[in-house]
């Protein structure tokens, strides 16, 4: 099953308006281009330029996170509907980010990825570990519990994962491109009992965690590695040009 690679752009709390319609623009003309599926995901109050400067073209344009209801009360969030409204095509669930620095908990990412299922969006839910588990050999015991809760009302068909060991994000210290097959075949194997077979073989599994132009064709070249999830690298066009070169 060949899967076609997917290169996303997470650009955290990055960026100014003028600088986001100018990334946007050079990503979009690098999609228009690529040999992959290319996405960002912006702050959310830049999503109309990002989506502007996609047009009609392939980039898609995804959030960042969204708010734990539909709409109401919830000072500060945006909701899935929004999304929706603005034609995003989806959103990251449970970046390392919202887990740790935002304390999301492995039910609150659940609810949230049922809300966004349910709107008929993408959910790019993001799994991985920290160092400490790491160490104390509990890898896929972390992610797939963050699997089995974040996944139960999300269908194959509006999902992606992506494995982001903490460890490995923004601190320049990449998992080695072994350790990241290692992780990704195990998430293949338990999405094959989770749904069944053929649709694990053709979901996509992204790696993130300082992707760069240097290091991205090796990491792509793993056989359950179906793209990469840059942060960093995503917000210097050509380096996250270098990195959608580098998927085919
Ligand atoms: P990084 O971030 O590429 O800067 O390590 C990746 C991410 O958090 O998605």
């Amino acid at each position: 099953m060949s899967r076609r690679p997917l290169i996303a752009g997470n650009w955290k709390m990055n960026l100014l308006g003028e600088g986001a319609s100018t990334l946007a623009t050079a990503v979009a003309a690098a999609a228009s281009k690529a040999n992959a599926d290319v996405a960002i995901a912006p702050p959310a109050i830049w999503l109309e330029r990002c989506l502007d400067a996609a047009g009609e073209g392939p980039l898609q344009v995804w959030g960042q996170n969204v708010g734990p209801a539909l709409s109401g009360a919830y000072t500060g969030e945006i909701s899935v509907e929004m999304l929706a409204d603005v034609k995003a095509a989806g959103t990251l669930l449970g970046h390392s980010e919202r887990r740790h620095v935002f304390g999301e908990t492995n039910e609150g990412i659940a609810a949230k990825a049922k809300l966004v299922a349910e709107s008929g969006l993408g959910v790019m839910l993001c799994v991985g570990e920290t160092l400490d588990d790491r160490k104390q050999g509990r890898t896929m015991d972390v992610v797939i519990e963050q699997l089995v809760t974040g996944l139960e009302a999300v269908p194959a068909a509006q999902l992606t994962v992506a494995y982001e060991p903490v460890w490995a994000i923004g601190t320049g210290e990449t998992a080695s491109p072994e350790q990241a097959q290692e992780v990704h075949a195990a998430i293949r194997a338990w999405l094959a009992e989770r749904y069944d077979r053929e649709t694990a073989a053709a979901l996509r599994i992204l790696y993130g965690g300082s992707v760069k132009p240097a290091n991205a064709a090796e990491i792509l070249a793993k056989p359950d590695v179906d793209g990469v999830l840059v942060g960093g690298a995503s917000l210097k066009a050509d380096d996250f040009r270098a990195i959608i070169e580098a998927a085919g």
